[in-house]
């Protein structure tokens, strides 16, 4: 996600710009720019850098300080399209440069407008999406339409996620004007004393002004210096109520919650449509990222899943769809052992690197030894330009957008929704038997559906806090599951120690009897995983173990009816989905029960002790 900023009144734009560019940097720190309209008129100013806002933009500011302008619009990037670059930052213009966009979210169908615009003489200067849309507006404007008419004309062409903010030069003060869109990514209309602003979320305007129009999907604000007024996608005129916000800015930037990890967290539903956008439909899989793994997929003999912590879980859990559907060995392994264990790597083993940041050096050192091995490799990430996104044969981001908080949560559910799609993609570019080929119609048929179900999970939140009371005295708790549900239990054993600090461990329910039963004395927490149908027989069994030494169960199940939920002490219900989707829910249920449990402890939730969000280090 990005962060966009709009401005037009009597104060400096320029300060205005950059202060707001400030509070929003935790959206995005890959670039930033502004584009500024002189007052005396002329082409925008444009004055933008690759690299955070004080070594980048503010630099910038100083090479070419621009002249006085009381409007203009500014953007700092997390890129998803073309790697931190001063042409791929925002602002992008049209041919004449006489007006600017910047943009926040994905513009799908890019590709295929930016070859007609070419085709009609427009020139491009970068590799980003966010490009087509000055040169749209252009030609609506050359056709005679005013900005407005012009920019809503443009938006008509679009499919995808987009917030956007449109300036253009101005013919003296009267001239000058604001377009804001909003299409599923957040925007706002700050209402000041004769002046106003446009802003990807309210941390930007609050030192200005506390009133606020949140603008709904469809909807366009026009600025200029008379005023402001919204229309609908129709183009008719709408009122939308001024919000008075009593947030302070440090609130603003957690979006008014109390941690950055909860505001990631419930944050996934919105990740999730970002991860899927433009790459499933009408029962396919579309990556074109994967051209070359693709071309080699029918000479593969093994797959190796590679990653750390929550990272290695998401390996884990995807490991069973990759063996399948490709139909040969598939392993996951931790990068800090499998750097070490002289793996028998050749040009038919596809090793698969899981890593948010692109940056752990354990799992960076793999990706040297298997280069050093003719392996193909593929990497899952979040964040363009990393060293992992750079040093791969394929990469396919994340598009979580920035995780602030050092327990991974948005990043997580957003890798196993694109290890399960590449999983099938590959599956089906070699054939795969009809059983798994079900199996993948399964999880194309319910992922659209997943972010609804994560906002049922989220509005309820009671029984994860009966939970989290009752975990909380604890300094011992186990997680038991079975199958894909034993990787969800690796990751929610994770998530619970490195937040709350208890001790807490996953075991295979299959080896409770194998010794750690022996652990399990009276009212001892054990939050049991059991959502795979061909394993709930054996999983009801291993909770009746447990219970029978006294255990206190919490069951976390898509089937609360069960017998099994019966005779648990707690049940945290998930939403039914396919079998192989079920983990992305259970994981998003287990963050919020270490969340609840850390706060309850008084545990410093986003940055917890001797941990950092990114393991640079050996
Ligand atoms: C997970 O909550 C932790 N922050 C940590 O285990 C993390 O997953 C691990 O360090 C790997 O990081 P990466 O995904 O950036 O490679």
């Amino acid at each position: 996600m990005c962060g966009i900023v709009g401005y037009i009144g009597p104060r400096c734009a320029t300060d205005v710009i950059m202060d707001g560019l400030r509070r929003l940097e935790y959206r995005g720190y890959d670039s930033a720019g502004l584009a500024l309209v002189p007052r005396a008129g002329g082409q925008v100013h444009v004055i933008k850098r690759q690299g955070e806002i004080e070594t980048g933009l503010q630099r910038g500011l100083q090479e070419d300080p621009p002249r006085f302008s009381g409007a203009g619009i500014g953007h700092t990037r997390w890129a998803t399209h073309g790697p931190p670059s001063d042409d791929n930052a925002h602002p992008h213009t049209d041919c004449t440069g006489s007006l600017a966009v910047v943009h926040n979210g994905i513009i799908e169908n890019y590709f295929e407008l930016g070859q007609a615009l070419r085709e009609e003489g427009h020139k491009f200067r970068s590799e980003v999406d966010t490009e087509v849309i000055p040169h749209l507006v252009e030609t609506h404007r050359d056709a005679g339409a005013d900005l407005l008419e012009a920019t809503m004309e443009a938006v008509r062409n679009l499919r995808g996620a987009y917030a956007l903010a449109v300036v253009e030069s101005g013919k003296g003060d009267d001239g000058e004007a604001l377009v804001g869109v909003r299409r599923e990514s957040p925007l706002i209309v700050g209402v000041g004393e004769d002046e106003y602003f446009l802003a990807s979320d309210i941390a930007a305007v609050l030192p200005y002004t506390r009133n606020v129009v949140i603008l709904e999907n469809g909807d366009f604000a026009l600025l200029t210096r008379n005023g402001y007024a919204i229309f609908d996608e129709s183009g008719q005129e709408v009122e939308r109520p001024v919000e008075v916000v009593d947030w302070d800015a440090e609130d603003a930037e957690r979006g008014g919650h109390p941690h950055f990890m909860i505001k990631e967290i419930l944050e996934q539903p919105a990740a999730w449509v970002a991860a899927l956008q433009g790459r499933i439909g009408d029962d396919t899989v579309y990556l074109p990222e994967l051209e070359y793994t693709t071309g080699i997929v029918d000479r593969l003999s093994q797959v190796y899943l590679v990653g750390c912590g929550t990272s290695y879980h998401a390996a884990l859990a995807a490991r069973p769809q990759f063996e399948r559907m490709l139909g040969i060995p598939a392993r996951a392994e931790i990068a800090s052992e499998f750097r070490y264990a002289d793996p028998a790597l050749g040009t038919d083993s596809l090793v698969v690197f899981v890593s948010q940041s692109g940056e752990t050096a354990d799992t960076l050192a793999c990706l040297d030894l298997a280069k050093q091995a003719d392996a193909p490799t593929l990497g899952i990430t979040n964040v363009v330009g990393s060293s992992l996104s750079r040093g791969v044969d394929d990469v396919v981001f994340t598009r979580a957008g920035p995780e602030i908080s050092v327990a991974s949560t948005k990043t997580y559910t957003t890798q196993l929704l694109i290890l399960d799609l590449i999983a099938g993609h590959l599956g089906t570019t070699r054939g795969m038997r009809e059983e798994n080929a079900q199996r993948m119609r399964a999880v194309l048929a319910h992922a659209p559906d997943l972010p609804g179900e994560a906002e049922r999970l989220l509005d309820d939140q009671e029984a994860v806090l009966g939970v989290a009371g009752y975990l909380a005295p604890w300094e011992d708790a186990f997680f038991i599951g079975r199958g894909l549900d034993f990787a969800a239990a690796m990751e929610g054993q994770l998530k619970l120690k490195e937040i709350s600090y208890i001790h807490a461990e996953a075991c295979a329910a299959g080896e409770l009897k194998h010794g750690t039963l022996a652990l399990i004395e009276q009212d001892i927490p054990v939050i049991a995983i059991s959502t795979q149908d061909h394993l709930r027989e054996k999983m009801a069994s291993n909770v009746e173990e447990v219970r029978a030494r006294g255990g206190w169960i919490c069951l976390v199940t898509d089937r609360p009816e069960d017998r099994t939920a019966a005779i648990a002490d707690a049940v945290i219900p998930i939403p039914r989905t396919a079998e192989v989707l079920s983990p992305v829910l259970v994981a998003l249920a287990l963050q919020l029960l270490a969340y609840h449990t850390a706060v309850m402890r008084g545990c410093p939730v986003d940055k917890p002790r001797n941990l950092a969000k990114s393991v640079t280090v050996e």
